[in-house]
């Protein structure tokens, strides 16, 4: 299945006369001026995230990458609803969201696996709250399973497995439930390295054949290069969007890809926008 591209350079004329043109600019999720101000323990107030905008368009994959503190977690839990804005608005399909939505399928940083539940039954979850019968979610989820890797895996518990293979489950569950958007934040920022990179190549395989459209929180610059079609850069507090990049790397994205030279200048691009901020972030802490 061709996998969705960014619309821009040569590939966005071929899209605008094709079938799956249509689709892959449509967007699906605006935010739209959002704004977080915090009331702190202390009795003040922290402004988390000054008016932030962007969009995304469906099949796309695109990361919002900031220094700590910037407000990232923060935009996430809005934009899923965990976590209500000060102002601003977040629409999907052009309808205004709050709460958290059916739409939207949240993927966390810490694992988030039922340790009670073995590896089919907690991808079912979500189907299972829905009401679905046994036999048709346990099918759907199987094939969720053997998509992320697992399948030998269904009768396991979440603590006979591995830390990758716990997030892995994690995001089958997410998956089953078909959300328009997958929201993931940093969800693979507590595994090492090389299962990073592996699980990032496994993740953006999935998304392609789903076309799903996704959006990754991360601060690391190099995931957000391998997975993404545009990179968001945040500004330190109070966050918000300074510049977004769009990373003009052919698909499939592989591993092999992190060693090129293209590669290696949209890293150090990306890295020269986030350095000002990360000082910026370093300097606070220290006051
Ligand atoms: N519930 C809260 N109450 C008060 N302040 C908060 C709350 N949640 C977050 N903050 C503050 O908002 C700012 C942004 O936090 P957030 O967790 O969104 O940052 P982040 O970009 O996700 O950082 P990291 O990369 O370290 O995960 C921080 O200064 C944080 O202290
Ligand atoms: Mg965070």
């Amino acid at each position: 299945m061709p996998m969705p591209m960014p619309a821009t350079g040569p590939q966005a004329t071929v899209r605008a006369v094709t079938g799956a043109a249509a689709d892959a600019v449509r967007v699906v999720l605006e935010v739209d001026r959002v704004e977080k101000v915090f009331a702190t323990s202390e009795g003040g107030t922290l402004r988390a995230l000054a008016p932030t905008s962007f969009e995304v368009r469906a099949g796309e994959f695109v990361a919002v990458i900031g220094p700590s503190g910037c407000g990232k977690s923060t935009l996430f839990n809005i934009i899923g609803g965990l976590e209500p804005a000060t102002a601003g608005e977040v629409r999907v399909d052009g309808h205004a969201v709050s709460g958290s939505h059916r739409d939207i399928g949240m993927v966390f940083q810490e694992e988030s696996t039922f340790p009670w539940r073995n590896v089919l039954d907690n991808v079912a979850f979500g189907l299972e709250v829905a009401g679905m019968g046994r036999a048709e979610r346990h099918e759907k989820a199987r094939t969720l399973i053997r998509m992320v890797g697992l399948d030998g895996f269904e009768r396991r518990l979440p603590a006979e497995l591995s830390g990758g293979m716990r997030q892995r489950t994690a995001i089958a569950r997410t998956l089953a439930s078909e959300p328009r958007i997958l929201l993931l934040d940093e969800p693979f920022a507590s595994l090492d390295e090389q299962t990073r990179m592996l699980l990032g190549e496994q993740l953006i395989e999935i998304c392609g054949a789903l076309r799903q459209t996704a959006l990754l929180i991360t601060h690391n610059i190099s995931e957000a290069v391998q997975l993404s079609d545009r990179v968001a850069v945040m500004s330190f507090r109070p966050g918000t969007i300074k510049r977004i990049v769009d990373i003009d790397l052919p698909r499939p994205r592989t591993t092999d890809m992190i060693g090129s030279a293209a590669f290696g200048r949209y890293v150090q691009q990306i890295w020269e926008e986030l350095k000002a901020e990360a000082l910026r972030g370093m300097q606070a802490a220290v006051r």
